[in-house]
């Protein structure tokens, strides 16, 4: 690897390209913080700095561990220095111990993650901020809703960005906004660019949970069951269960152990309920994608081509929502002997 890529891959050098990230609801959450400083600590090329014009403020300060950008030298993974009045707006550097072990560039960021509970930088860089400043606007991986980050409680809102404000990586994100009060869950606002969506308690009460009432086993080659876990680009070809034959996909291949983005699954249904099964898994999965607004099912790369984010479904929602329409099936097979249905 070139040393210019492994820099932009351990200091995370993705600068922010477009002020499209600048939604008005963002706007008010910094007019209302009444900050007269955009403090950017991992400033990169400035970016966000320059559009301070946009958001009211005419004062900046930027610090970057980079010395070729010209910044004041700061290690914001170690301790970003507070300043009086002044609002974190960034995009900190992304990047899991995973991702760097897997590039063999663990040796760069280890000591970050050997002093951390996270398992990502930016989750690291926000933990840094929120021991720094009261107000902090952070552009950071849409993983973040789904991650177990335990100041959740200090958030005011968190606003899902479908179209990309980067040029260089289309990582799926979102930007966060905190204040000093720790506050409910039910209080933290969601939008998905500029809607509202359910509230972060009324998303967190709609995760499906697991009881271990099915035995259900994944990728099992000669299994009945397909999974396609993943929305295409195509809005007509989402996440869907079906017969496996249905796929347009050749199981001779084989799926490897690891897969997640198709699955052949075992489940014992007796043949003869086998369809009303999958229409169930279905109508559940449709629900649950149209009440949460998909936002508890992870993001993927890229879009479809009407412009909604691609989402996947994990192996632990999908099971959870196997069990749902197991039981379901169950409802409908006890009604059926009552006579009615
Ligand atoms: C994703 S870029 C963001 C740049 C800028 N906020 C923007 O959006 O235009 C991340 C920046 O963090 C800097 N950086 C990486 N590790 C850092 C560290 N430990 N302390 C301070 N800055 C760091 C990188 O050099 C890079 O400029």
């Amino acid at each position: 690897m070139f040393a210019a890529d492994k820099k932009k891959i351990t200091k995370g050098q993705f600068f922010t390209k477009t002020a499209y990230w600048l939604k008005p609801q963002i706007i008010d959450f910094i007019k209302n913080s009444k900050c007269n400083i955009a403090y950017d600590p991992y400033a990169g090329g400035g970016d966000l700095l320059k559009c301070a014009p946009l958001y009211g403020i005419t004062r900046t300060k930027g610090l970057d561990i980079d010395p070729s950008l010209g910044w004041e030298i700061n290690d914001g993974l170690y301790k970003i220095p507070h300043i009086d009045n002044a609002i974190i707006i960034t995009n900190p550097p992304y990047l899991s111990n995973y991702s760097a072990a897997r590039k063999k560039l663990l040796g760069e960021v280890k000591h970050y993650f050997e002093n951390s509970k996270y398992d990502d930088l930016y989750l690291i860089a926000l933990a840094k901020m929120l021991e720094a400043q009261d107000y902090i606007v952070a552009i950071v991986p849409e993983t973040f809703i789904n991650s177990s980050f335990s100041q959740k409680n200090r958030l005011h809102s968190i606003t899902i960005l479908e179209e990309n404000p980067f040029k260089d990586t289309d990582t799926p994100v979102c930007v966060v906004c905190f204040d000093k009060q720790e506050k409910n869950f039910s209080k933290v606002k969601v939008y998905k660019n500029t809607e509202s969506a359910p509230d972060l308690g009324g998303l967190e009460s709609l995760r499906p949970v697991v009881h271990k009432t099915l035995k259900v086993s994944f990728n099992v080659m000669n299994a009945w069951l397909g999974l396609r876990a993943v929305d295409t680009t195509n809005p007509e070809n989402m996440i869907r269960f079906d017969f496996k034959e249905k796929f347009d996909y050749d199981w001779a291949k084989g799926i490897k152990t690891s897969s997640r983005l198709l699955s052949v699954i075992d489940v014992n249904i007796p043949l003869k309920d086998r369809q009303r099964f999958i229409d169930l898994c279905n109508e559940n999965l449709q629900e649950l994608r149209k009440q949460t607004q998909d936002i508890i099912l992870s993001p993927f790369k890229g879009n479809m081509r009407n412009g909604v984010r691609r989402r996947r479904l994990d192996f632990y929602t999908a099971r959870a929502i196997l069990e749902k329409s197991y039981f379901c099936l169950n409802g409908d097979m006890e009604n059926e002997q009552l006579g009615l249905l």
